[in-house]
């Protein structure tokens, strides 16, 4: 069986997707959730699943990504997780992290990597007059949102949409995608994963 560790900043509502999923015969189980945010919402619906919780904030480390890491990563460790997923995850990892974690770490990011790295994804994508937007799941890497493509998921964009009815349409594709790329990933698959 291998272990989970899921790190939120937010919500949590891919968190709870992950979590949910890995039940059965899935070849993982959710052994951490943490956040850089101690006030992440995500962070006390898993505590009420039973999952062991762990906040390092951020902002104490004043900008020292590397000091902010070796403490979120001294917790990581304690819960000795195979494979670490970033759920919303929204601070920016050094390379040694990453390099740390090479081959054992998912993100999901709202696009269509590689287009729109980085924030604003769904603004960006109405703004460039895309007809499609989506969602990817990628092996981490030290270049941001970069990385093996593990899994896509396409909507639409229509007319009138903004970039929170975009938001929304694509996240009921991430409570997909994210799920069905653990269970392949976690049985040592990587094949990509195309939804719909
Ligand atoms: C999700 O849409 C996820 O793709 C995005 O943040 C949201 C988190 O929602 N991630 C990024 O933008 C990463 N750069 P959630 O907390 O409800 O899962």
């Amino acid at each position: 069986m291998k272990r989970v560790a899921i790190l939120i900043s937010g919500g949590g509502s891919n968190m709870l997707k992950l979590v949910e999923s890995m039940t059965g015969d899935h070849p993982a189980r959710p052994v951490l959730v943490a956040s850089n945010d101690p006030g992440a919402g995500g962070l006390a619906r898993a505590a009420a699943l039973g999952i062991e919780t762990a906040a390092v904030d951020h902002r104490p480390f004043n900008g020292d990504r590397a000091a902010f890491e070796a403490a979120l990563g001294d917790r990581i460790e304690a819960a000795q997780p195979d494979i670490l997923a970033l759920a919303g995850f929204m601070r920016i990892l050094t390379p040694a992290f990453t390099a740390r974690w090479a081959g054992r770490m998912l993100n999901i990011h709202p696009s269509l990597l590689p287009k729109y790295r980085g924030l604003h994804t769904h603004a960006r994508a109405i703004e460039a007059g895309d007809t499609q937007a989506g969602c990817s799941v990628h092996e981490v890497t030290a270049e941001l949102d970069d990385g093996p493509i593990l899994g896509q998921a396409r909507v639409p964009i229509l007319p009138g949409d903004t970039p929170d009815s975009l938001a929304a349409r694509v996240l009921a594709q991430e409570h997909k995608l994210y799920p069905a790329v653990l269970r392949r990933f976690a049985s040592g698959d990587r094949t990509a994963i195309t939804l719909p």
